[in-house]
Formats: structure tokens, C-alpha cells, sequence
């Protein structure tokens, strides 16, 4: 079979991505862990064990390092570095530092994430991001993750998917609760600007405990593909969702992309992709592309000086050879933005585990399979093959 070799630049960041809540297990003082218990939230099911990773991060690391991945994206859970107002745990953030210096140690650069999707009880019981010194409250927790972060660190994500936080709180006012659907409802416009405040302020901490640190957060693209006369609509429709986000980066040190499917909009909004198109175990339309046109699409938003890193991208499927093909197909759209001059450095798999899809554990979206009872752990074909692109870099030519 003929090979093209991925334009990958010196430095590339090649990993995996996960997220605390969905693979640590029994994050109980977290917000999501109230709902999944909560009969009115309709959560089918809830996270309790996970993966167990807060137990077996070693394991997971020692796996991914082995595979030939260079890169391991994690996040730290505020919920139990901050588990009262005020009350730090030098525990919890001792066991976050202890990931780092582990990562370090298994030459794998940690990428860090200070905020994924979950917050404490006691944050969401004042009112959420939109209370009143919320923004003071995140820029605390920030400052305290510095022994974390300032040493050895180089990628730190503040805030992760600003864009679904605003929507999921638009649905909470709506009544609904839950992890929303591809298209996305619109997003709640305080919860917008808190969280853009939000990330300000954790930028700032986060240079103030290094300012080598590489600095950004990551936005959830839903790729919007306008359907012929419906370009205007189709621009209305994605700024709110997604580009306030992306412009809100301006002056970080890299924007992070995170792509799955596409949605098509029509001159009254979203349009379903045909009932015979291929869909993923997420009901998403199969789309590999997804990850190319929302590459293209944020550099045309921020400009092309913003170095892009793709920090998610991956298919929930339970066949794992439409994990190769997914992935031959991303790898092939991003190598075609590279080549077009859009500056991309790094590409991180969604993702490394068999994790709690927010509500669910039967989206399995993992590289390596996790078993629900005995944790074992166990890497799927496909994880091989693209922790082993990192080394080869070459990619099916035939790769559509
Ligand atoms: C989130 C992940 C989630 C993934 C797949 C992203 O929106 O950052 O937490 O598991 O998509 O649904």
C-alpha cells in the first residue's frame, strides 16, 4: 500500500485526551455526581468507579506512553481540590502534581486541563458561573493549582467546551438537564460572558504561576455546513455557538479545536443528516472530515498566527476497524490543513479510555477498552496503529 507522510512540524503534540469526571471515579463532591444521582435529572446512568484512573493513572500512562503516544491531555477535578469555599486540599493537589511529574517521568508532556464540564457542590448551590465573584472563586481555584502546573508543564487548558457550558446552562433554564445534542441549543448569553470572563482570569493566574506556560482553551466545533441559500442563516446561527468562543482567544497562546460530526443548517435551522447516512454509537453522522473544516473555520475566525492544536477528535463505535477509518480520514483532513498553511501542533485522540459519556457508559469513544468490573484495561487494535503514526508518520495514501 502507498503511504503519504503526515506534515506533522518538529514538536508535534501526539496524544490522547481525557477528562477527571469521566474516568476517576466517585467524584462525589462534584455537581454531575449530585445529578446522576438526582431521579429528576433522568441521567440513564450514573459515573460511580468510572475507570477507576484516579486509582490506576499509572496504569493508563504506562499504556499510553508504551502505544508511542508523546502527549496525555488530563484534567484536574476542581471538586476535589477545592471540596469547601476557601478549603484547598494540599492532598488532592499533591496526587495532581504526582500526575504531572508521572506523565514527565514516562515521556509524556502533560497537557492540563483545569476545568472539564464538572464543578463543586458548593460553586453550583451559589449560583454557578453566573453568581456574583464567580469569576474571583475560578481564578482561586486557578491560583492554587500553581504546584501543579508551574513546573514542567508546558499546555495548560483553562476552560474546556466555554461553548457547551453556555449551552447546557441555556438548557437548565429550559427546565432540561443533560449533555446536549450535535446542532446545539442556544447557549445562555450571561453564562457566555461569565465564562469568558472566567477564562481572562485563569489565563492571567495561570502566566502568574509560569509564563512559559502555553495557555488557551478548547472549543467544541459542531462544523456547520450551510445547505445552499442558507449562508447567512447558517453564520447567525454558529456565532453565538461558537465563534464569541473562539474570538475570546485572542491573546492566548493556542486555541484547542475539538471536532466529531457536522451539522447541516437549512434556511429554518438544523437539518438532520438522512436516515440512511452511517451514524456512530453517539448517534453523530459519521464524518471524519468534521476535523479539517473546523480547523479551516477557526483560523479564518482568529487568523492564522493563532497556533491551533486539535485537543479532541474520535468516534464512539463499537466496531474499532470504523476507529481506523475515523481516524485515517481525520489524519488525512488535518495533513490537508497543514499543507494549506494553517499552523497545527498537535492532534490528541478523544480518547484514550472507554470513559462515562455524561450519562452513559455505552458510547465506548476509547483506544484502549476498559472492563466495568475488574478495571482491566486493554488496548484496542486501533490504539496501536495511531500511537504508532506519532513514530511513522505515514498514513494510508488511500485515506479519504
Ligand atoms: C467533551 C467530552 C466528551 C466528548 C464526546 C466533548 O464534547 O469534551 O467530555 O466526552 O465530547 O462526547
Amino acid at each position: 500500500m502507498t503511504h503519504t507522510s503526515l506534515p506533522f512540524p518538529d514538536g508535534f503534540l501526539w496524544g490522547a485526551s481525557t477528562a477527571a469526571h469521566q474516568i476517576e471515579g466517585n467524584n462525589v463532591n462534584s455537581d454531575w455526581w449530585r445529578k446522576e444521582h438526582d431521579p429528576a435529572a433522568g441521567i440513564h446512568e450514573p459515573s460511580l468507579d468510572a475507570c477507576d484512573s484516579y486509582h490506576r493513572w499509572e496504569q493508563d500512562m504506562d499504556l499510553l506512553a508504551h502505544l508511542g503516544f508523546t502527549d496525555y491531555r488530563f484534567s484536574v477535578e476542581w471538586a476535589r481540590v477545592e471540596p469547601a469555599p476557601g478549603a484547598f486540599s494540599r492532598a488532592e493537589i499533591a496526587h495532581y502534581r504526582r500526575m504531572v511529574d508521572g506523565a514527565l517521568a514516562r515521556g509524556l508532556r502533560p497537557m492540563v486541563t483545569l476545568h472539564h464540564f464538572t464543578v463543586p457542590q458548593w460553586f453550583e448551590d451559589r449560583g454557578g458561573w453566573t453568581a456574583d465573584g464567580a469569576v474571583e472563586l475560578f481564578a482561586r481555584y486557578v491560583e492554587h493549582c500553581a504546584p501543579i502546573i508551574a513546573d514542567g508543564v508546558r499546555h495548560v487548558c483553562t476552560i474546556n467546551e466555554p461553548n457547551m457550558i453556555a449551552v447546557m446552562a441555556g438548557l437548565a433554564k429550559r427546565g432540561e438537564q443533560g449533555f446536549p445534542p450535535a446542532g446545539l441549543p442556544f447557549p445562555d448569553e450571561e453564562t457566555t460572558h461569565a465564562v469568558i470572563a472566567a477564562h481572562h482570569a485563569a489565563v492571567k493566574a495561570v502566566r502568574a504561576a509560569n509564563p512559559d506556560i502555553q495557555v488557551g482553551w478548547t472549543i467544541a466545533n459542531q462544523v456547520y455546513q450551510a445547505l445552499p441559500g442558507a449562508e447567512e442563516v447558517t453564520a447567525a446561527y454558529r456565532h453565538p455557538r461558537e465563534d464569541v468562543f473562539i474570538e475570546a482567544a485572542r491573546g492566548d497562546d493556542f486555541l484547542g479545536v475539538q471536532s466529531y460530526t457536522r451539522t447541516k443548517i437549512g434556511p429554518d435551522g438544523p437539518v438532520p443528516a438522512p436516515q440512511d447516512a452511517e451514524r456512530t454509537l453517539t448517534q453523530w453522522e459519521y464524518y471524519p472530515a468534521a476535523v479539517g473544516h473546523a480547523l479551516r473555520h477557526t483560523a479564518d475566525v482568529i487568523g492564522r498566527d493563532m497556533p491551533l492544536i486539535v485537543t479532541e477528535n474520535g468516534i464512539a463505535t463499537g466496531d474499532d476497524s470504523r476507529r481506523v477509518d475515523y481516524y485515517t480520514g481525520a489524519l488525512a483532513a488535518v495533513a490537508a490543513a497543514i499543507e494549506d498553511g494553517i499552523d497545527v501542533r498537535g492532534y490528541l485522540a478523544w480518547s484514550a479510555l472507554d470513559n462515562y459519556e455524561w450519562g452513559s457508559y455505552a458510547a465506548t469513544f476509547g483506544l484502549i477498552a476498559v472492563d466495568r468490573v475488574t478495571f482491566e484495561r486493554t488496548p484496542r487494535p486501533s490504539a496501536a496503529w495511531l500511537g504508532g503514526l506519532g513514530r511513522t508518520r505515514e498514513l494510508p495514501r488511500d485515506a479519504s
